[in-house]
C-alpha cells in the first residue's frame, strides 16, 4: 500500500488534519463498512442460532490472533476486553493486594491506570517522573521499590509527555511483575511483550479501531485470580455453581464484545500498512522540528507519535483556535501543554497546518 492510498482510507483527513490518535485514532472507510455490514446482517437476521455463536467465536478467535501478533506473542495470553481502562482493573483486581503490599507507579499514568492501582487496595509509591526524560524516570521509578513491592504498574509511552520507558529493563533489573498500559504504544511503536507479566491494549486509539475494543496480554494465566468471571471465563458449569476455568488467558474476558466491532478491529489493524511505525517515527521528527521553530517542545526526539509542547496562552484554549482553524489536537488537564499525534497517515502538509496556526 502507497502512502497516498493508506491515506485515502480516512475520510476525515480530507477535511482536517487529524492529530489527536492518542485519543481516538481516525476511522478507515472499510473499518466502518466491516461494522455496518455485520450491523445489517443482525438486523436482518437476527444475533441467534448456532451459526450466528460460532460466527461469533471465530470473529473472536481471529481478533485474539491478529493482536497477539501485535504483541509478538500467541493467542493463549491474550484476552479480549473492551479497554486498556478494563485489563489494568482485571491485573489489579485478581492480584489481590492488601495494604502492607506497595504497587509503584509514576505520576504521569492516566486514570486508566492510576484508577485501578488506587483501586487495589495496597499501598501505592509514585514516582515523580512528570518532566523528566526516559533514563531519569527509568531511576525514579527504581527508587521507590522496597522490600513489599509486589507490581510495577506503569505506561509504555506516557500520555503526557510522550516519553517511551524501557520496561523491558524494569522487568529484568528488578525481577518484579509488571503491568504495561500500552495505550499510547500498540499501533504506534512495535511491541514485543518479551518477559513482561501483563500488556494492556486499546482498539481505539493507534490501531483505529472502533470504541470498547480493546485487549490484556497475561503471560501466566495460572498467577491471576478471575476476581470478575465473565460467560468466556468458564470451560465447564455445573449446575450449583462450579466451573472450571479456561485454560488460557480467555478467562479474564470480562464479556461480549459487539460482533460489528470484533470486525472493525480486526479490518483496522489488517489495515495498517507494514511501513506504518517507520512513518510515524519520521513525522513525530518532522513534527518537533516544524513545532520547535516556535513553541517549546516538551517530547525529545526518537520517542513515539506522540509531541507535547508548550504554546503561547493556555492550552484549552489554544485547542479550541486550532479546531476553528482545522487541526484536531488535544490540551492536557492540568499542564500548560498541548499534545499532538502523529499517525502513519500523516502528511508533513498536516504539520504544517498545525505550526502554522500556532
Ligand atoms: C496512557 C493511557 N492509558 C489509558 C488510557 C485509557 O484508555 P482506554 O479508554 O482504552 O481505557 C489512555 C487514554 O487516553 C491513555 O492515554
Amino acid at each position: 500500500m502507497t502512502f497516498d492510498e493508506a491515506r485515502a482510507l480516512f475520510p476525515v483527513l480530507e477535511r482536517v488534519a487529524y492529530l489527536n490518535a492518542g485519543t481516538f485514532g481516525p476511522l478507515a472507510r472499510p473499518t466502518a463498512d466491516a461494522i455496518a455490514e455485520q450491523l445489517a446482517h443482525d438486523v436482518a437476521l437476527g444475533r441467534s442460532g448456532k451459526a450466528y455463536i460460532e460466527a461469533m467465536q471465530a470473529a473472536r478467535a481471529a481478533l485474539r490472533e491478529m493482536i497477539a501478533e501485535l504483541l509478538a506473542t500467541t493467542s493463549e495470553h491474550v484476552a479480549l476486553t473492551s479497554s486498556t481502562t478494563d485489563g489494568c482493573n482485571i491485573v489489579l483486581g485478581g492480584l489481590g493486594l492488601r495494604p502492607e503490599d506497595e504497587v509503584v507507579t509514576t505520576d504521569a499514568e492516566h486514570f486508566g491506570l492510576a484508577g485501578p492501582v488506587f483501586a487495589s487496595g495496597a499501598t501505592v509509591r509514585v514516582a515523580q517522573v512528570h518532566e523528566l526524560g526516559p533514563e531519569e524516570a527509568l531511576d525514579a521509578i527504581l527508587a521507590e521499590i522496597t522490600p513489599r513491592t509486589r507490581l510495577l504498574a506503569v505506561s509504555h509511552v506516557l500520555w503526557t509527555t510522550g516519553i517511551v520507558l524501557d520496561v523491558h529493563a524494569l522487568r529484568e533489573r528488578t525481577g518484579l511483575p509488571v503491568l504495561v498500559d500500552g495505550a499510547q504504544s500498540v499501533g504506534a511503536v512495535p511491541v514485543d511483550v518479551g518477559a513482561l507479566d501483563f500488556y494492556t491494549v486499546s482498539g481505539q486509539k493507534w490501531l483505529c479501531g472502533p470504541e470498547s475494543t480493546g485487549a490484556l496480554y497475561v503471560a501466566d494465566a495460572d498467577a491471576l485470580r478471575v476476581a470478575r468471571p465473565g460467560y468466556f471465563a468458564q470451560r465447564s458449569f455445573e449446575p450449583g455453581g462450579r466451573y472450571v476455568p479456561r485454560p488460557d488467558a480467555q478467562r479474564f474476558e470480562p464479556g461480549w464484545v459487539s460482533v460489528g466491532a470484533l470486525k472493525g478491529l480486526a479490518t483496522a489493524i489488517g489495515l495498517a500498512p507494514n511501513w506504518r511505525f517507520e512513518r510515524i517515527r519520521e513525522t513525530a521528527s518532522y513534527c518537533r522540528d516544524a513545532l520547535e521553530k516556535r513553541v517549546t517542545v516538551v517530547t525529545p526526539g526518537d520517542q513515539a507519535g506522540l509531541v507535547t509542547f508548550r504554546p503561547d496562552g493556555e492550552p484549552d484554549e489554544v485547542a479550541v483556535r486550532l479546531l476553528e482553524r482545522g487541526v484536531v489536537v488535544r490540551s492536557l488537564p492540568g499542564t500548560p501543554w498541548v499534545r499532538a499525534s502523529c499517525g502513519w497517515w500523516t502528511t508533513d502538509e498536516d504539520v504544517e497546518r498545525l505550526a502554522g496556526a500556532l
